[in-house]
């Protein structure tokens, strides 16, 4: 298929995210930050970061990692001044390398006050107002005996054992979470395993909200699901939550440069036939990492670093090297990309909308406090086996 950016034809393939067209274009920069208008590019590749925001179309903010092509996508840079490249509101990131307190730069200083409010508002922001309104959704509402939300192994999982009871939400372009990057196969054959159970399962969804009418522990459980088709007010007798975790950023100067991406999402490139480069460095260990390693090496030169070795990220508008500290020297090496593997951090949001408590582990992060059958708040569970299902199905049954 065809596709433009910013007025430039590129290929694409049908049916593939958008932003990995873009990648594989060799276009890494895809908007600007709001405020400092630094670079910016995908790093997750599963609409977490907002990295990858672009206009589609004459519709504003669209996660290009979550837009899949048809054919014909008009795709713009937003926000800047100038172009993509060269945004004259860069000269934000330059002149305030601190960073810009909005809320008290010359506020209350008479005359100025007001012109910089004004100024701000034009600067800021993400993009303009569509070019239309996008067609509204159908609402319903509807029954839902037990939600299931994330459909990666423990999501599959709580699906296959409760079967028609079942309705699974992801928001993913197909079922297996992390399973879609590490072994493809194995995600299709736990999504088989949940469909013949007779569980429903709607990929391309999102659960928006989680809340309790009226307000309250013991209040009725009601999710706000987003599908590409209808937006759904579901009244859950019961919510699995297996929403998994959130990918970790690298924590060294300059994390943002695009070409800066999570292992996860470079795994997830590579499966789908685009590579970020022919030299990348891989900083971190971890099950993404590893299947990087095992999958890439020999296609491409890896870089394998510590962490705690990486001083900075370099480049202007992408990421062309990394400075770090080896055997004692600090050395600049050359790359074309950078994959970080790091512990992620608990998806721990939907739970505490639903009343869940949270305890912090340094080594972990916030997680839902669930109790022996993984319930972590009334009719609320954490997906975690046998003792789990048994507890949801008595509460069905009652
Ligand atoms: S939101 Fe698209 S790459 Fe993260």
């Amino acid at each position: 298929m065809e596709i433009t950016h910013d007025g430039q034809a590129l290929p694409a393939r049908l049916g593939e995210p958008l932003a990995l067209s873009l990648i594989a274009a060799d276009r890494l920069l895809l908007s600007r930050s709001p405020k400092l208008h630094r670079p910016r590019g995908p790093y997750c590749l599963r609409g977490a970061c907002e990295g990858c925001l672009v206009r589609v179309n004459g519709l504003p903010n669209q996660p290009a990692c979550r837009v899949i092509v048809e054919g014909g996508e008009r795709v713009e840079t937003q926000n800047v001044l100038g172009t993509r490249e060269t945004d004259l509101l860069s000269a934000a990131d330059f002149l305030f390398p601190q960073g810009i307190d909005h809320h008290r730069l010359m506020a209350g200083v008479r005359g100025l006050s007001p012109l910089v409010g004004s100024f701000a508002r034009r600067v800021a922001g993400l993009g303009k107002l569509a070019d239309h309104a996008p067609p509204a959704l159908p609402a319903e509402r509807v029954e839902v005996p037990v939600l299931i939300v994330g459909g990666g192994r423990a999501g599959l999982g709580a699906a296959a054992a409760l079967g028609p009871h079942a309705t699974l939400v992801d928001d993913g372009f197909s079922l297996g979470g992390a399973l879609t990057a590490l072994d493809p196969r194995r995600g299709e054959e736990l999504a088989r395993r949940a469909l013949s159970a007779g569980a429903t399962c709607l990929p391309r969804s999102t659960v928006v909200a989680l809340s309790r009418e009226p307000e309250g522990q013991r209040g009725e459980l009601t999710a706000l699901v987003v599908t590409p088709e209808r937006t759904l007010v579901a009244r859950c007798r019961a919510i699995v939550l297996a929403t998994g975790r959130h990918d970790a950023a690298p924590a060294f100067a300059n994390n943002d440069l695009p070409g800066v991406l999570s292992a996860r999402a470079a795994l997830f490139a590579w499966q789908n036939d685009v590579l970020l480069g022919s030299r990348i460095a891989l900083v971190g260990a971890g099950r993404f990492a590893e299947a990087l390693v095992a999958q890439m090496s020999g296609a491409v030169e890896l870089v394998q670093l510590d962490p705690s070795s990486v001083v900075r990220a370099l480049g202007r508008d992408r990421i062309s090297a990394v400075e770090a500290r080896v055997e004692g020297k600090t050395r600049r090496i050359k790359v074309d990309a950078l994959a970080f593997d790091g512990p992620g951090a608990p998806s721990f949001e939907l739970a505490v909308q639903c009343g869940a408590e949270v305890r912090f582990e340094p080594e972990a992060g916030y997680s839902p406090v669930a109790g022996a059958d993984g319930s972590v708040s009334e009719g609320v569970f954490v997906a975690s086996g046998e003792t789990t299902w048994e507890a949801i199905r008595r509460r069905l049954a009652g």
